[in-house]
């Protein structure tokens, strides 16, 4: 085979992966032109975007997964999280429409569940909380958006319409229709209103370093009153 007939095989390949990616993944190709004013044309979304190939390797893991195929299905997720940073493991439940910007750092655990038009940005974890088995990860509803960085913990229920906040860490049920920002994620809006009384000061969290010192202070102190009571009623007997 020459060299002008082998450019010419791979570019008629690249072609018909081209032209297939655009047919069965239009719904997420759609949402990346919605949701990002930076996206400006069909052959940069297809090449460039890690989100868009983040979810086509994780379709076809999905796939070989429920065709009870060992092995495979991890490794493609592996090469895929490999090449874009993004993981998503195979045995996770995605719907339509999702759109992953940026991607890098992105996990996505075994028993997620992700319903239709979900934004993630880059650094989201729907990840486990280290003590549970079976269900132990995150079931987000429909048209939801995560922020940078947040964190979204256990067998946690995210109701359609949701916010999170870039960097929040949301480890309760939320309600549909909010806003969570913050660590532990706080609701701070409801059906479009604001939520009162809640205190977004995160300098007043509690420091367990310094509540654990505390008590090891009150510890000693008691320790040394105890001697100091202890040398008192002996000095008074030996007088
Ligand atoms: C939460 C978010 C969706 C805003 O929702 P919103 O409905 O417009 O809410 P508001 O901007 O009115 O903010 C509501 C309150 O939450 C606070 N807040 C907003 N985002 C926050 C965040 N990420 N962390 C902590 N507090 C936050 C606001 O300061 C405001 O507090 P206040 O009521 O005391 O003034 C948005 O701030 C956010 O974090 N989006 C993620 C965007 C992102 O990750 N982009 C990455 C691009 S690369």
């Amino acid at each position: 085979m020459g060299f002008l007939t082998a450019i010419f095989l791979g570019l008629i390949t690249i072609l018909v992966y081209l032209v297939l990616v655009s047919l069965i993944f239009k719904k997420e190709i759609k949402a990346t032109f919605e949701r990002d004013p930076a996206a400006t044309s069909l052959p940069e979304v297809l090449l460039t975007y890690s989100g868009l190939q983040a979810i086509i390797f994780y379709r076809i893991a999905h796939r070989l997964l429920k065709m009870k195929l060992p092995f495979l299905p991890r490794l493609i997720s592996q090469f895929a999280r490999w090449v874009t940073g993004i993981e998503i493991h195979p045995g996770a439940v995605i719907g339509t429409s999702l759109f992953i910007d940026h991607g890098m750092g992105i996990v996505i655990g075994e028993t997620s569940v992700i319903g239709n038009n979900v934004t993630l940005f880059q650094g989201v974890t729907l990840g486990g909380t280290g003590k549970e088995r079976g269900k132990r990860h995150p079931t987000l509803g429909n048209n939801i958006v995560v922020g940078g960085g947040a964190k979204i913990l256990g067998n946690v229920n995210i109701g359609d319409n949701v916010q999170i906040g870039a960097n929040a860490v949301v480890i309760r049920n939320v309600p549909p229709n909010s806003t969570v920002v913050g660590i532990p994620g706080r609701i701070v809006k409801k059906e479009g209103k604001k939520v009162s009384g809640i205190s977004l000061d995160h300098t007043s969290l509690p420091d367990p370093i310094a509540q654990h010192l505390d008590r090891l202070q009150d510890e000693i102190d008691h320790i040394e009153s105890e001697i100091k009571d202890h040398h008192e009623k002996k000095s008074m007997e030996d007088s």
